[in-house]
């Protein structure tokens, strides 16, 4: 098959992810097939593109540009039939023929989100009506990029997809968690309602190359990467106790197009994230040493309606679609600061 990248636009780390995804997929699911990916551009959505477009599906990716940069698709243009449209999910009025549709348009991150909790909590509640719409006219496949904050502060650990979550409706991040629970909800609704088969994939922090660089909180991986290669001082908020899950992206991707692609996983929630817990001081000092850097560890106030644990539990995703984490945190965040040293 004729791939659709420009190999000079494509570096070494991320052509050696893609090949890892590809050999750990049944491309069969995808081969020829029209996928719509929202939010086509940002960080997860375009390692997307990439691995549908080499295994040769057509794709429309639709996004605001908003998180997103459209250099991430750039070298996609033009090739396997890759459209880029820009536009907001909330008022996507075309209806094209698709066979998938992949909702992963959100402005992810807390910092920013809190700037535009209109625009969050709409595009996983109208955004997400407009695709499942789209899926039931087309008969298609639909995968919904759900959250970890959906639990909001669990009481159990590792937590599994029948926890039911504790969030406060009112909470400085419930545009973003509420969202998220009403999307899930109306998945579900769409599946009851009209037999759409949607698949709900709760993502626990993923990093790796393409993530922002500029160091949004919640982007917590490439703001230390950043400070630690400049020598500013790297900021921990609160002790740095708290603790986080982090999945490689090759991982994380692979998580998703398995559970897309799977013929039994219907109707479903799953966790996908690393079963590693780390505190975000480990993830600090982790960071500057393999970075080699001076930079100093400084604390700041801890953020209020921010989370002290994330630790999925993945037995569920290892039952339904054989999947489970392979890159440890080092070797990812090897990888990540190389592609970000480029
Ligand atoms: N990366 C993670 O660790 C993580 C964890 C949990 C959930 N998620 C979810 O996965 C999805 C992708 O996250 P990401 O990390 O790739 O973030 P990202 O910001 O890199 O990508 C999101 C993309 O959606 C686009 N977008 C936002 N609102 C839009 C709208 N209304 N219409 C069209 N496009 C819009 C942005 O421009 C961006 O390209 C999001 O839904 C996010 O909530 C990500």
């Amino acid at each position: 098959m004729k791939l659709g990248v420009s190999s000079k636009l494509m570096d070494t780390i991320i052509r050696e992810d893609l090949e890892q995804i590809k050999g750990s997929i049944d491309p069969g699911p995808f081969q020829g097939k029209r996928a719509l990916v929202s939010g086509g551009s940002g960080f997860l959505g375009s390692w997307i593109c990439d691995v549908l477009s080499q295994i040769g599906s057509k794709i429309i990716c639709v996004d605001n540009l908003s998180t997103g940069v459209v250099e991430n698709v750039e070298h996609l243009k033009g090739t396997n039939g890759f459209e880029f449209e820009k536009a907001d999910v909330c008022t996507y009025s075309r209806s094209p023929k698709v066979d998938m549709v992949f909702h992963l348009a959100s402005r992810p991150a807390p910092e920013d989100y809190q700037k535009h909790p209109v625009e969050t909590a709409l595009a996983n509640a109208t955004g997400t009506d407009k695709m499942l719409d789209l899926a039931r006219k087309n008969d298609a496949r639909v995968f919904y990029s759900s959250s970890s904050e959906v639990y909001g502060d669990p009481e159990i650990f590792p937590t599994p997809e029948s926890y039911e979550g504790k969030v406060d409706p009112l909470g400085p991040r419930s545009c973003y968690e509420e969202g998220k629970r009403f999307g899930e909800a109306l998945c579900k609704a769409y599946h009851d309602q009209y037999g759409v088969d949607v698949r709900i994939g709760r993502l626990f922090n993923s990093y790796g190359p393409r993530l922002r660089p500029d160091g949004l909180y919640g982007r917590v991986v490439s703001r230390f990467i950043m400070q630690a290669q400049s020598g500013h001082d790297i900021t921990v908020f609160g002790d740095g106790s708290q603790t986080r899950s982090f999945c490689y992206v090759a991982d994380s991707v692979t998580g998703i197009l398995r559970f897309l692609g799977n013929n039994r996983a219907s109707a479903e929630a799953l966790n996908i994230g690393n079963d590693e817990e780390r505190k975000i001081l480990y993830l600090a000092e982790t960071v500057k040493k393999l970075v080699g850097s001076s930079s100093t560890i400084r604390f700041l106030p801890f953020p209020k309606g921010d989370h002290r644990r994330r630790l999925p539990d993945v037995q569920k995703s290892i039952k339904q679609i054989d999947w489970l984490p392979r890159t440890t945190l080092e070797d990812g965040l090897r990888r990540t600061i190389l592609w970000l040293k480029k």
